[in-house]
């Protein structure tokens, strides 16, 4: 066996082909571009679900159109511990599950002191609870099977906390931290355990949490959700641990490591500094 750094170079590509895949945020963006392409590429089958279920049904009659992929809907509010447990039960029921992308997500933009608590909550239930909570549960039993993977969907705020992000950044160190602590667990088992880390994606995101204020949807900072899709399942697939795409992130990534932490974190303040005369609270 071949390896470089602990990383397995001679493995084969993860076949995806009739595999039947959790997308969760299915509804729009990134997890809408996954879908399409695990469906309309890679011929996988899937279970599609975020809680807005006519974008979802619009979106199983899209694949189904173009390809004889199978498709399940299912309707979840990730923020609702009984949701979270009702995904979990129908993936144990279920014994051709073979792998989850944690892809929904929620941000808030603005000074964090101002927000109030539900937002708080909000983004802490989604993008943390509910993504501890459906790894751990699905891990558990793809090793029972012994098979499958997970793949969690942090960002680059994972890495660099971002000011009037704060909930949010906070949230993605939490699942970065916790999603390399998991695949260290389970190396020396068939389960693929990694992240998908992106940059500025042109999604819902930016216009819902009034970041497009400060930088705009089409900036070119921010790639598309197909090219963000296609790196995702290309990383995906080679079985990278940390997928992260785009020349630019990379570049980000690297530099930000090794620069002083106080001149990232004010480089980062002033890229995110809400327009003056706004709180930028959204
Ligand atoms: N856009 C970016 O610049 C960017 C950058 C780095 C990382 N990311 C990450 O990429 C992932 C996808 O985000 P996106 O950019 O594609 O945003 P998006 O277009 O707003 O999509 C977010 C998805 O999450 C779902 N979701 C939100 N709250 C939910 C809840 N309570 N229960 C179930 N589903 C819920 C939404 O579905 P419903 O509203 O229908 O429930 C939607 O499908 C997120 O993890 C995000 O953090 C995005």
């Amino acid at each position: 066996m071949c390896k470089f750094f602990g990383y397995n170079l001679s493995m084969a590509l993860l076949e995806l082909k009739n595999r039947l895949i959790v997308v969760t945020g299915a509804s729009s963006g990134l997890g809408r571009a996954l879908a399409l392409q695990l469906a309309l590429r890679e011929g996988a089958d899937l279970w599609l679900c975020a809680r807005r279920e006519d974008r979802l049904r619009e979106l199983k009659s899209e694949i189904s159109t173009r390809s004889n992929v199978n498709v399940k809907i299912l309707r979840t509010d990730l923020s609702q511990a009984g949701d979270r447990h009702a995904l979990l039960d129908a993936v144990a029921s279920d014994h051709s599950v073979f792998g989850l992308i944690n892809n929904a997500g929620m941000t808030r933009y603005g000074p964090m002191a101002f927000m109030d608590m539900d937002a708080f909550r909000g983004v802490m239930e989604v993008n943390l609870a509910a993504v501890m909570e459906l790894s751990l549960g699905f891990v558990e039993i793809m090793y029972r099977r012994g098979e499958g993977f997970l793949l969690n969907v942090t960002s680059q705020a994972a890495f660099v906390p971002t000011p009037y992000q704060g909930f949010y950044t906070t949230t993605k160190h939490g699942v970065q931290a916790f999603t390399d602590a998991l695949r260290m667990e389970y190396r020396h088992t068939p389960i693929f355990i990694g992240t998908f880390v992106p940059g500025g994606i042109r999604t819902d995101m930016i216009t819902s949490s009034g970041l497009d204020r400060r930088i705009s949807r089409n900036s070119r900072l921010n790639m598309t959700a197909e090219k963000a899709a296609a790196a995702c399942i290309r990383g995906l697939k080679q079985r990278k641990p940390l997928a992260i795409p785009g020349l630019l992130n990379r570049a980000n990534h690297l530099l930000t490591r090794f620069l002083p932490r106080e001149w990232v974190l004010r480089a980062a303040e002033r890229l995110y500094r809400p327009p003056a005369g706004g709180n930028g609270s959204g």
